[in-house]
């Protein structure tokens, strides 16, 4: 749709989690014209949501060393290593800068040290966390406070539609869709040279998550239709430990953190059994996606749905001090973590790909960025360490915010219309269908079978939706001319298209990866195979439908 208003800036941040904010308010502390366009309210993203932590080498003893190599061996293989190292190296300064624009985390008894807890995958406590269980609200709450005192321009209810570029293909800004914002109602523009994707994870394309419901992968969608490179969809974390509300529960699930096990917790079966003893050398504190597929397999083993995990050796006073966020949400929901175990299953997380960066943050697109969970800057490989993505937020915004700043700031070239070509709309009753179709097909356990059947779904609605596809596209067939019509225009109908977008390429990227790794898990291909699949693909998107996938063998 053509913009009705428009907004002149250096730069354009989409999205108001960790990444976002920091790299805002680093471009506008240095001087830039700075908007921040976000989709619901300035803390209505997932960093609000973090529980346990975030981690860096900054306890006595640790080094970025050992954190470098619990993250290479949660990556399995396919971590970047070079992004690894910026990201624990500088890492625990990001931090530090982090207290200084005033986010108060928890300290040990007398005040003086931070407090650390552990998590799985960590050999050591690195995990520094805030109010208990609150450390995503604490860090936000602090961010939306220096973003309000310093003054930067924000728009809020407003999702990002497509990427502006110039007659050299460079970056112009985006396209914007605003709900209820006095002059900058509808569709408009923000035009800058500059633009960082920082929306977040796409957690909404299945049934279950803990991600809320503006996680749906809008960021990448945007990047795909821009023309730019995504990479690593397949590999989708699922949390190992998410309260368990029953088999048809949807949306978004209360996480029960991992640091409920770093504190001591323990994993139990139907039984009361500690079944992660023997299993690995930390046993309930092991990598998630190993923690994640023992749960499955034990359940499967007694017709179950789901373990417990089981911390009534806490006692109240610590459940109350420690965890009040985990605790509230369970005896919301009937169950008194002090005097029962807490039923338990695996859901969707994290989204460990996203949309293609180098260690500046740069897209494949001239002026595109992205940080965070949009982001796959390499550091999580096929699995990511816990507590490392506010981290990555932290450390990969500053980068591009230096990135950006170095350069003279610029007027970009006049923008010639949205680049991507439009893609068909779907209505907004695709949504579920989508979630059902990928939590059947492409959750925690997958096969060709399974991704096959989620892919002929998939390219159902995609067919229902689409114009006939010109001969010789590897789209859809055409739909039949009494088929649905076209969806009207809207924020739910292009939420709904951005998840089918993803989910395609989620999809197609399972189905080709035949081995098992990471959070990636084959049951047709129960192993990880590095002779054939220690590489990435890169994917790009061809309109109307195509989806183009290339191997490379390193991270970026
Ligand atoms: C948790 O608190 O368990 C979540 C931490 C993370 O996902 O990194």
């Amino acid at each position: 749709p053509a913009p009705g208003w428009s907004i002149e800036a250096d730069v354009v941040v989409v999205g108001s989690g960790v990444a976002g904010l920091t790299a805002a308010l680093r471009c506008a502390a240095a001087g830039r014209r700075t908007v921040v366009v976000t989709k619901a309210r300035l803390d209505d993203g997932s960093t609000r949501w973090a529980q346990g932590g975030i981690a860096a080498a900054l306890g006595e003893g640790d080094t970025p060393e050992q954190h470098l190599a619990d993250t290479l061996v949660a990556g399995a293989g396919l971590c970047d290593e070079a992004a690894v190292r910026t990201l624990v190296t500088e890492g625990p300064d990001a931090v530090r800068r982090l207290i200084a624009t005033g986010a108060r985390f928890d300290t040990e008894p007398g005040g003086d040290t931070m407090a650390l807890t552990r998590e799985g995958g960590h050999h050591r406590r690195r995990i520094a966390h805030a109010g208990g269980d609150a450390t995503g609200a604490e860090i936000s709450r602090a961010l939306v406070a220096a973003v309000r005192t310093q003054g930067l321009r924000t728009v809020e209810n407003a999702l990002v539609l497509d990427l502006l570029t110039d007659a050299d293909g460079r970056t112009a800004g985006v396209t914007l869709h605003v709900m209820g914002e006095g002059q900058h109602d509808g569709v408009g523009a923000v035009h800058a040279p500059a633009v960082v994707l920082a929306t977040g994870g796409m957690g909404q394309v299945f049934a279950a998550t803990t991600n809320p419901a503006v996680s749906t992968g809008d960021g990448v969608a945007l990047a795909l239709r821009a023309g730019a490179e995504v990479s690593d969809l397949e590999f989708v974390q699922f949390h190992p430990t998410v309260l368990y509300l029953g088999p048809d529960a949807e949306g978004q699930q209360p996480l029960i953190s991992e640091a409920v096990r770093g504190e001591g917790a323990h994993l139990v079966d139907a039984d009361g059994t500690r079944f992660m003893l023997g299993q690995h050398e930390l046993a309930e504190l092991a990598p998630r996606d190993i923690v994640a597929k023992a749960i499955m397999r034990r359940a499967h083993e007694q017709g179950t749905e789901h373990m417990f995990l089981d911390g009534r050796h806490f006692g109240a006073a610590m459940w109350e001090q420690r965890f009040p966020t985990i605790l509230a949400a369970c005896r919301a929901h009937g169950i008194d973590p002090v005097t029962e175990p807490v039923p338990v299953a695996p859901a969707a997380h994290y989204a460990s790909g996203g949309v293609r960066t180098d260690l500046y943050g740069r897209t494949t697109v001239p002026g595109l960025y992205a940080c965070g969970e949009v982001a796959c800057t390499g550091v999580h490989g096929a699995n990511r360490l816990a507590s490392n993505s506010l981290l990555e937020g932290l450390v990969f915004a500053e980068r591009i915010a230096d990135d950006i700043t170095a350069a003279p700031a610029r007027r970009p070239g006049p923008a010639v219309a949205p680049t991507a070509a439009p893609v068909p709309l779907l209505a907004p009753e695709a949504r579920p269908v989508i979630q059902r179709t990928m939590s059947a097909g492409a959750g925690v356990l997958r096969s060709a079978a399974s991704l096959s059947e989620a892919a002929t779904a998939l390219a159902r609605l995609l067919r229902d939706a689409a114009d006939p596809a010109p001969a010789g596209d590897a789209g859809p067939p055409p739909a039949a001319a009494d088929g649905p019509k076209p969806a009207e225009p809207g924020v739910e109908a292009w939420e709904a298209t951005n998840l089918l977008m993803v989910a395609r390429v989620l999809v197609s990227s399972a189905m080709r990866r035949e081995e098992t790794r990471g959070c990636h898990w084959r049951e047709d291909h129960a192993d990880r195979d590095d002779t054939a699949w220690q590489r990435h693909f890169l994917v790009t998107h061809r309109p109307p439908h195509t989806l183009h996938s290339r191997t490379t063998e390193t991270a970026a």
